[in-house]
């Protein structure tokens, strides 16, 4: 039988998990905030975005939010952004991405308090992962780790292929399990729009992680007897339901959970992990903070 891997139940520990470190905070007379910005309004950043509000609800952080008009120019955002870092309740923020074209986001992340950055998009802290020495795990990469552990897949020696190259998953992902560490040590091949025959580096794998923004790119025949597969991809295709669209992966689910010996769904694998791990980052910002 394949297992179906429940992010929602990795994610609900994660956050039973958080619970003493905010105890301690408040016995400290501290409470953890996270601040959302969003420039822009495009409706898929939207409901990111009120998902991370109510999920610190749910734990006890204090959440603002922070709306940027999409046609403000980088310098409005850049102030709201010194507000944060000035701003000793709020302990970590984000800057939803994408943001608007006129705006480089790599300019963003650069304004943003390394200490404050719970993402852990800044080159301070992508410097210090490298290093083998992270402040912050980003979020989607950390949160697969998690499911990977809960799911007792051992990545020591293990043939892990990442198709996707991107600063938020593929790159740090890979950086994370090649480490020599409990949680890495893993033989990692990242692909990407260019490499060739993308099914043999699929089929190789142990662990495949596809966190590309294509529909359904992998299928069956691209996963070997017996894998592991984490689909990151939350892709909107037109679809005849009540809200025209339907959520679906970069994995086709249903062939790739035919050879898969366990796999994650879309929605309700990856997902909730990044909303746990965020709050994860948040408690450990106040806690370096407030400690
Ligand atoms: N857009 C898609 N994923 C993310 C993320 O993890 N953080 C931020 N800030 N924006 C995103």
């Amino acid at each position: 039988m394949t297992e179906i891997i429940d992010g929602n139940a990795v994610a609900s520990e994660i956050r039973d998990g958080l619970t003493g470190s905010i105890e301690a905070l408040a016995d400290a007379g501290a409470r953890p905030g996270l601040a959302t910005v969003l420039m822009g309004d495009d409706p898929a950043s939207e409901t990111y975005v009120n998902m991370k509000q109510r999920d610190c609800e749910e734990v006890g952080i204090e959440s603002v939010h922070v709306d940027v008009d999409g046609d403000a120019s980088p310098e409005t955002l850049y102030d709201s952004i010194a507000d944060l870092n000035d701003n000793p309740d709020v302990h970590g923020y984000i800057v939803q991405a994408p943001v608007p074209d006129h705006v480089d986001y790599r300019d963003v992340i650069r304004r943003v308090d390394p200490e404050k950055d719970v993402d852990g998009f800044h080159p301070e802290n992508v410097g210090r992962l490298v290093a083998g020495d992270a402040r912050f795990r980003p979020c989607t990469p950390h949160g697969i780790q998690k499911l990977l552990e809960a799911t007792e897949v051992d990545t020591e020696g293990a043939d892990v292929t990442i198709v996707g190259r991107s600063a938020i998953v593929g790159k740090p992902l890979a950086n994370l399990l090649v480490q020599k560490a409990d949680d890495g040590n893993a033989t990692v091949t990242i692909c990407h729009s260019r490499t060739e025959d993308l099914a043999a580096k699929t089929r190789q794998a142990d662990v495949v992680v596809a966190a590309v923004g294509v529909p359904e790119l992998i299928d069956g025949s691209m996963i070997d007897d017996g894998a592991v597969v984490i689909d990151v991809g939350v892709n909107r295709v037109d679809a005849d339901t009540e809200k025209g669209y339907e959520l679906v992966g970069d994995v086709e689910f249903e062939t790739a959970a035919e050879n898969a010996d366990a796999i994650t769904p879309v929605p309700g694998g990856v997902g909730p992990m990044t909303r746990a791990m965020l709050l994860y980052n948040t408690v450990k910002a106040a806690s370096l903070q407030e400690g």
